[in-house]
Order: C-alpha cells, then sequence, then structure tokens
C-alpha cells in the first residue's frame, strides 16, 4: 500500500475518530472529511476541515475514500452514490490477519483483531476493534462486527448483519442478511435475516428494533436519508 496516499473520510461522528487513528497508523494522510449534518460544515474534527454534505465529495477515479460510518445500511447507501471512487482496504497493523485471509474493497479492520486462515471478509465491513474470526468464516459485505464480537470457525454472516459489542457465534453457525446481534448475545444456530436477537442463546425480539449505535455519523437531512430506516431496522 503507497504510503502517505491523501484520502477522504466520509462521516464526522465517534465512528470516525477511530477509523482516523487507524488510517494515520497505516500511513495515510487524511484530506478532510465529508458528512451531512449542516452544524458540522466549517467545523473540524482533529484539525481536519468538515467540508460539506457527501454528495459533494468529487466521484472520479482519483477519489480514494474512507466510510467511517457504523451504520451498515447507510454504508451501503453512500457506497451505491460513487462509481468512481476507490475504496482501500485498510488493515490495522497491530491486528493479525493471515496471508490466506480475503478482503473486499473498502472493509476495515481495527486494532486488535484476530482473522484466521482462509476466513473472507466481504466489501465495506467493519471489523473492529478486538474482534475474532475464525478459519473459514465468510463475512458478507456492508457487515459489521462490533468489539470484541467473535465469531468461531466455519460461520456464515450474510451481508448486513450486526454483531453487537461482545457477541459471540458458535462455529458452523449461519446469519442471514441484515440480522442484528444483541450486545453480549450468544448465537448458537442458525438465524433467519432482519430480526434482532438477543440474550444467550440469543432469541428473537419481537418488536421492531433499531440499532443502538454510540457512533452513528450524523447523515441526515440529504438523499443519503433515504437509506438510514432499513437494514438493521427488524423486517418482521
Ligand atoms: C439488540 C439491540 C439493538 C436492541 O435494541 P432495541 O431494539 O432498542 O431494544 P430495547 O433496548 O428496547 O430492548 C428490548 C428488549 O430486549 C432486551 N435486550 C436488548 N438488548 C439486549 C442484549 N444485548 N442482551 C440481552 N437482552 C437485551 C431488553 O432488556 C428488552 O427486554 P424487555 O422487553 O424484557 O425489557 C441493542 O440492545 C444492542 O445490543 N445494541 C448493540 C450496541 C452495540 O454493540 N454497539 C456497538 C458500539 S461500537
Amino acid at each position: 500500500m503507497e504510503k502517505k496516499s491523501r484520502i477522504f473520510l466520509i462521516g464526522a461522528g465517534d465512528h470516525a475518530k477511530v477509523v482516523l487513528s487507524a488510517l494515520v497508523t497505516c500511513g495515510f494522510e487524511c484530506r478532510g472529511i465529508y458528512d451531512d449534518n449542516p452544524e458540522l460544515w466549517g467545523q473540524t474534527l482533529w484539525c481536519l476541515p468538515i467540508y460539506g454534505p457527501v454528495s459533494k465529495m468529487p466521484d472520479t477515479a482519483e477519489t480514494m475514500a474512507v466510510i467511517a460510518i457504523g451504520d451498515n445500511s447507510v454504508r451501503r447507501v453512500i457506497c451505491e452514490k460513487f462509481k468512481n471512487v476507490c475504496w482501500p482496504v485498510i488493515v490495522h497493523p497491530k491486528s493479525v490477519v493471515d496471508s490466506s485471509v480475503r478482503i473486499g474493497e473498502g472493509t476495515i479492520v481495527m486494532a486488535g483483531c484476530i482473522i484466521e486462515s482462509d476466513a473472507a471478509i466481504g466489501r465495506h465491513s467493519i471489523v473492529n476493534s478486538g474482534c475474532y474470526i475464525g478459519h473459514d468464516t465468510k463475512v458478507g459485505d456492508y457487515c459489521h462486527a462490533a468489539p470484541r464480537s467473535a465469531a468461531g470457525d466455519n460461520v456464515t454472516l450474510a451481508d448486513g448483519v450486526f454483531l453487537g459489542i461482545g457477541s459471540l457465534v458458535r462455529p458452523y453457525a449461519a446469519i442471514a442478511e441484515n440480522a442484528t446481534v444483541g450486545a453480549g448475545s450468544t448465537v448458537i444456530k442458525d438465524i433467519g435475516p432482519g430480526g434482532t436477537w438477543v440474550g444467550s442463546p440469543a432469541r428473537r425480539i419481537p418488536s421492531p428494533a433499531r440499532m443502538r449505535y454510540a457512533g452513528r455519523a450524523s447523515i441526515t437531512g440529504t438523499e443519503l436519508t433515504g437509506g438510514c430506516d432499513d437494514g438493521q431496522a427488524s423486517s418482521e
């Protein structure tokens, strides 16, 4: 990876600080931040300018960017708006990723993760600080494994799955698309799409649930808003 490449950040919420820290550690130089919250425009985050709405970011092959937003559905909507942007893979150097692991564009692996042999991580996913991903496990696109979550070997996480902080997934379990696993919960069998599962063993909670993600970015008030209400909202 080219050192000191200049890169834009999308999202100026709390998650952006962790992503910025990883970028700097990897040798990138951040050019500035786009965020849809007008209250942030003209302000700075860690001395970096917050320019304006995400739609203003140049959609060219010369643009390199990272989406610093924990919400899977918002990341997907933003990514689909840009056809030409280059989305690098960011792997924090203080993580242990086996050389056989495949990682898709735009995915970020934070500090302290362990990803075992022949695992595969899709595009624009987040493997957050201290996660464990077992060997032969497949993580889809637009997933988020929150800090200290662990997926054993041969697990399948379909696109858009959210694993809450400290959650566990038993080896060989499969979690269908857009399902949410609550903080500290334990998944011991296959679970279907779109629902929210909590406890140990994890059970589905009946009411539609929105992910309470402390670090969600302030993507509001623009054409990108349309992506905020699907994904982790239950399909019940
Ligand atoms: C699972 C989650 C999304 C549910 O949020 P919600 O839909 O707002 O649900 P509520 O807080 O209204 O709780 C609904 C019920 O589920 C229970 N519940 C919620 N989260 C739970 C969890 N993680 N473990 C066990 N039970 C849980 C609540 O106690 C409540 O039970 P009750 O109806 O008997 O009182 C949320 O609790 C959660 O765990 N979010 C993950 C946050 C996280 O990891 N962020 C990452 C930061 S980097």
